[in-house]
């Protein structure tokens, strides 16, 4: 909705990593790439905004890394300190960085600008608290269009849009006008790295069974009586079309972008 700045996943902290982990060589693999890419020393300082439950950031601290991260949700962070109980944090917004200029080698954004209405704002922050020569990584995630995962979100967003209601979340997903900014901010050498292509087993049941607990932050994003109403001619809608049990491979990718300040 539209007066929504920030997603923030206080909600999502009991059961985030059970949902949006990797499996552990694909997450490993991200780990060596990032830790490549930051052309990373032990000790060197690195910044994750929006760090989460540390999904990213603990895996590259245990590696030697000097990790910061910060988020605007408590719950995600007390999950992380459970898990990395050294891995120091604040609660803070990425649009306003408690941190001096140049004070880091390294910053990391996994998932978060779509979620950020101040995004450019971020941006701005991350290219600050970078020293001359630092690294600004940012995530690329996408998944095939025709698998039954999107089929069934593109089909729920027609039934909103048929309402007049969008469920888009208030920031960014258009890596062209992030580019155009960082940019604009000095921003160079910028090199994008694929890491993962792989596919994973989903079901059309799993996926309308996923939406209706609300797992997914784009279905926090609409009133209650409008979700359970969509879901229902939504699953009506998936009967008619698929097997609902029929197991297919989505493909999913994931990598980054590197920009030097
Ligand atoms: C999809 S999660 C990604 C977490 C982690 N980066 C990962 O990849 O697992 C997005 C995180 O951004 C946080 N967030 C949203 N808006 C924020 C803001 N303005 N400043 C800091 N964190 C924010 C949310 O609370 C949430 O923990």
């Amino acid at each position: 909705m539209s007066n929504v700045q920030n997603v923030v996943f206080d909600r999502a902290a009991g059961y985030y990593d059970q949902t949006r982990a990797l499996p552990p060589h694909e997450a490993s693999q991200l780990t060596d790439a990032l830790w490549e890419a930051l052309g990373a020393a032990p000790a060197s300082h690195v910044l994750e905004i929006g760090v989460g439950t540390g999904r990213i950031a603990g895996p590259l601290a245990q590696r030697g890394l000097s990790m910061m991260g910060i988020d605007l949700s408590g719950s995600m962070l007390a999950v992380l300190h459970e898990k990395f109980p050294s891995l120091p944090v604040a609660l803070a917004d990425m649009t306003r960085l408690p941190f001096a200029a140049a004070a880091f080698d390294g910053v990391i954004a996994f998932h978060v600008f779509h979620l950020v209405s101040g995004w450019r704002d971020a941006l701005a922050e991350a290219v600050r608290v970078l020293r001359p020569g630092g690294k600004f990584i940012y995530s690329i995630h996408g998944r095939d269009p025709n698998s039954v995962n999107s089929q069934l979100r593109t089909q729920w967003r027609r039934l909103l849009a048929d309402q007049g209601i969008k469920a888009e979340p208030p920031g960014i997903r258009d890596d062209a006008q992030v580019d155009q900014v960082l940019r604009q901010l000095g921003c160079r050498d910028h090199q994008q790295r694929e890491v993962i292509r792989s596919r994973e087993p989903v079901t059309a049941r799993f996926v309308l069974d996923a939406m209706e607990k609300r797992i997914w932050s784009d279905t926090w994003l609409v009133p209650d009586d409008v979700f359970a109403q969509t879901m229902g001619v939504l699953r009506a809608w998936a009967s008619e079309r698929f097997d609902l049990d029929q197991v297919d491979q989505d493909e999913y990718h994931v990598g980054f972008h590197v920009y030097t300040v």
